[in-house]
């Protein structure tokens, strides 16, 4: 395993990129346009100086590691040499089912395809290609290069090779891979968007407000972040999207998404990315309460 191409230049595509370029890989990353790109190398550039700055990385290190990287916006050209595809595209089924189709023609026989999907079973994703025993989920937490996990979804398919060879290769970036079932939502989000989903029923209900319900979370649980605010930063139209998936793939109410986080969804307040969610973040010190509660906010 030494060439890696990310297809997908956001969020956590750079994330992937800039992990996999620090361990030493060398990385070909994909997006539809150059300006996604351009603005990927800049935010992994900062985030190589934000270690620099606290003496986790030296500037050869910094040079190194973006050196260990190349931009493509041809999917042909950027798979080439790929021992590893990982899909870090939006998630949309469709989107990732055409490019898992085209992924099977142009890759070599031996090319594991891998999926950072959130929430899209990786058994549709391997049907569109001819290889389903080598496509398998590698799933990165936000923000990668700071956290621990990887969540490695084997497919109804997925062999037991890829799978250990995954396994071995998350232990490589120093992550801490964990294997699981393809079945909705993995477990991080089948665990995950249940709790948020009630903390926005909590407020939807009155129960409390937007702080107290974070506050009851992080003091009372542990919770480094509360889960509205976690929400926010995961952003509310991907809360809803995952509870979708949730609710169609077991069939079960108890996952339908609150009538409040669909209405925020609607109304464009998608969390930190839109500046507005449960919090207000359009001043970079106050985080002020957004009343979003279906009820008067029982804040007091
Ligand atoms: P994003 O919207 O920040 O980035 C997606 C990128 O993919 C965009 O730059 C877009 O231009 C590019 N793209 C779309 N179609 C493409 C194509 N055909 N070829 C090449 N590039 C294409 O999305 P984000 O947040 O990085 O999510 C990516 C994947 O990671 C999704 O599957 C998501 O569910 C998953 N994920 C997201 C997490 C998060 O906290 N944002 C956490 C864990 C997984």
């Amino acid at each position: 395993m030494k060439n890696i191409t990310v297809i997908g230049s956001g969020t956590m595509g750079n994330g992937i990129a800039h992990t996999f370029a620090l361990h030493g890989y060398s990385v070909s990353l994909v997006d539809l346009n150059e300006q996604a790109l351009t603005k990927a190398i800049d935010i992994i550039q900062r985030n190589l100086d934000r270690q620099i700055s606290k003496s986790k990385l030296t500037e050869n290190e910094k040079i190194a590691t973006l050196n260990n990287i190349t931009t493509f916006t041809d999917l042909k050209g950027a798979v080439a040499e790929a021992d590893l595809v990982i899909e870090a595209a939006t998630e949309n089924e469709a989107v990732k089912s055409r490019l898992f189709n085209e992924l099977d023609d142009l890759c070599a026989d031996a090319t594991i395809l891998a999926s950072n999907t959130s929430s899209i079973s990786i058994t549709q994703l391997a049907s569109n290609t001819k290889r389903p025993d080598k496509v398998i989920g590698m799933h990165f937490m936000n923000p990668v290069p700071m956290m621990q996990l990887v969540e490695v979804i084997r497919g109804y398919r997925t062999s037991e090779a890829v799978t250990i060879t995954i396994f071995t290769l998350a232990a490589k970036l120093q992550k801490t891979p964990v294997i699981v079932q393809d079945y909705p939502g993995f477990i991080a989000n089948r665990i995950l968007m249940p709790m948020i989903n009630e903390a926005i029923y909590s407020l939807y209900e009155g129960v409390a407000g937007v702080m107290e319900i974070d506050t009851v979370m992080k003091l009372g649980m542990a919770h480094p972040m509360g889960p509205l605010q976690l929400a926010d930063f995961i952003g509310l139209d991907v809360c809803l999207a995952i509870l979708k998936v949730l609710h169609e793939g077991f069939g079960n109410s108890k996952y339908a998404p609150c009538p409040l986080l669909t209405n925020m969804v609607a109304a464009g307040h998608l969390g930190k990315k839109s500046t507005i969610g449960f919090y207000d973040y359009r001043q970079s010190d106050a985080k002020e309460l957004i009343v979003a509660s279906r009820f008067s906010n029982s804040r007091f």
